[in-house]
């Protein structure tokens, strides 16, 4: 439980990755095994499959005692002393939720328990057993829709416009509290932008259940035949194309940033409480996205400008200086890189995990 244990791992550093099947999650496992560090799974596959985690053992040919998962949820305490007693945490990185920002508003119950009464359950386990390293999936949504641009940590948090923009907000208000009052360890507040693209191997990627609702995932269904063109939500924006921008960062540059993260976590040497923005700090228009993934795939992709989705902003891209100056972080790889790895990923397994 030592800092000192995550800058230079040995194969007992061991972070529990809750979530750690999901998309994000699945990454970051690679990029933290490659690094050396064990890894404890746990995830209720809610929104994933166990064999993603074949895969990710798959990728990196980890032996099977540095990758274990445990199969149930953040919300069950007597797992989590379960594992907490098993194994010695070195760090927690916090995944596990729900994520579809449209079902928050219709089932806004399962959205603040799952995430936020999860999350509580989790942070309260963990201080128990004395672990009090944590870095958490938060998001660019809890600026809201932003007056100015590029957008730094250090901008106003906003009103964000559903309750799966709640959760993240209020997690973060509990974790700066809770640090607030009991100062150990570190706690690392990620704001990702939007993640797209796949690990470069083609056997992880993202799996949506039912119709796609993010942009590329959509794209990647186009392309692949599933679906018969993109809707284009809105093409009066006040942007270059009239489309809305966003900051596309590809999943392994995200994956990186989690290492980073720990990294400086050990090297840090008091307790903290820090917020990052990850993202590449340019901003694609929706246009620009399906032309970048035609580039990819070799084809055309069909589209029909639609009414804006309610919720919506127009425009949204991180200064990502802080993540750079401090952690030593920045993303790599471009638009059309993002796009050749979720297409590799797409046309492998169109399908996904099933
Ligand atoms: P994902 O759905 O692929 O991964 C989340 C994982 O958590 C899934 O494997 C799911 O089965 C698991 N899970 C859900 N509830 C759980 C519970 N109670 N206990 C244990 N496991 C549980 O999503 P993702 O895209 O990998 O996102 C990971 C995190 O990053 C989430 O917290 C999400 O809100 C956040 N985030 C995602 C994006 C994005 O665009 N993908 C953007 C900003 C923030
Ligand atoms: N869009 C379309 N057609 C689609 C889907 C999206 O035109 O079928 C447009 C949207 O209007 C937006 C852009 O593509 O302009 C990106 O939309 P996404 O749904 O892919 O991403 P968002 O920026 O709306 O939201 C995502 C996650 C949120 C997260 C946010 C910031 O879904 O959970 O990024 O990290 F909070």
């Amino acid at each position: 439980m030592t800092l000192s244990n995550l800058g230079k791992p040995t194969a007992e550093t061991c972070i529990l990755v809750t979530g750690g099947a999901g998309y994000i999650g699945s990454h970051t496992c690679v990029e933290l095994l490659n690094g050396g560090y064990k890894v404890v799974v746990l995830d209720d596959l809610s929104n994933s499959s166990a064999v993603c985690l074949e895969r990710v053992r798959k990728i990196t040919a980890c032996e099977p005692e540095q990758l274990i998962f445990f199969e149930g949820s953040i919300l069950d305490e007597a797992l989590l002393n379960h594992i907490f007693t098993q194994h010695t945490i070195d760090a927690i990185i916090h995944f596990a939720g729900y994520k579809a920002v449209g079902e928050s508003t219709e089932k806004p119950l399962e959205y603040y328990w799952n995430n936020f009464a999860g999350t509580l359950v989790l942070c309260k386990v963990a201080r128990e057993h004395q672990v009090n390293n944590l870095v958490f999936s938060s998001s660019a949504t809890v600026y809201g829709d932003p007056e100015t641009i590029p957008l730094s940590e250090d901008c106003p948090k906003g009103t964000p416009t559903n309750p799966y923009g709640h959760t993240k907000s209020m997690i973060e208000q509990v974790l700066f509290d809770l640090h607030a009052s009991d100062p150990h360890g570190c706690i690392v507040l990620l704001r990702y932008f939007n993640p797209i693209g796949a690990h470069v191997s083609g056997l992880i990627g993202e799996d949506p259940k039912g119709i796609p609702n993010n942009l590329v995932p959509y794209v990647a269904q186009v392309a692949v035949g599933k679906r018969e063109h993109v809707g284009v939500f809105g093409d009066d924006y006040p942007t270059t194309d009239g489309t809305g921008v966003r900051d596309y960062i590809h999943v392994v540059d995200l994956a990186r940033g989690h290492v980073k993260a720990l990294e400086w976590m050990a090297n840090t040497d008091k307790a903290c409480v820090e917020v990052f923005n990850l993202g590449t700090g340019t901003g694609s228009s929706v246009l620009e996205v399906i032309k970048a993934y035609e580039q990819a795939c070799g084809k055309p992709i069909p589209y029909r400008v639609q009414p804006r989705r309610a919720g919506d902003i127009a425009v949204s891209y991180a200064s990502c200086e802080k993540a750079l100056r401090v952690l030593g972080w920045e993303a790599s790889f471009d638009l059309v890189r993002m796009c050749e790895d979720s297409w590799r990923w797409q046309s492998n397994n169109p399908d996904g995990y099933r």
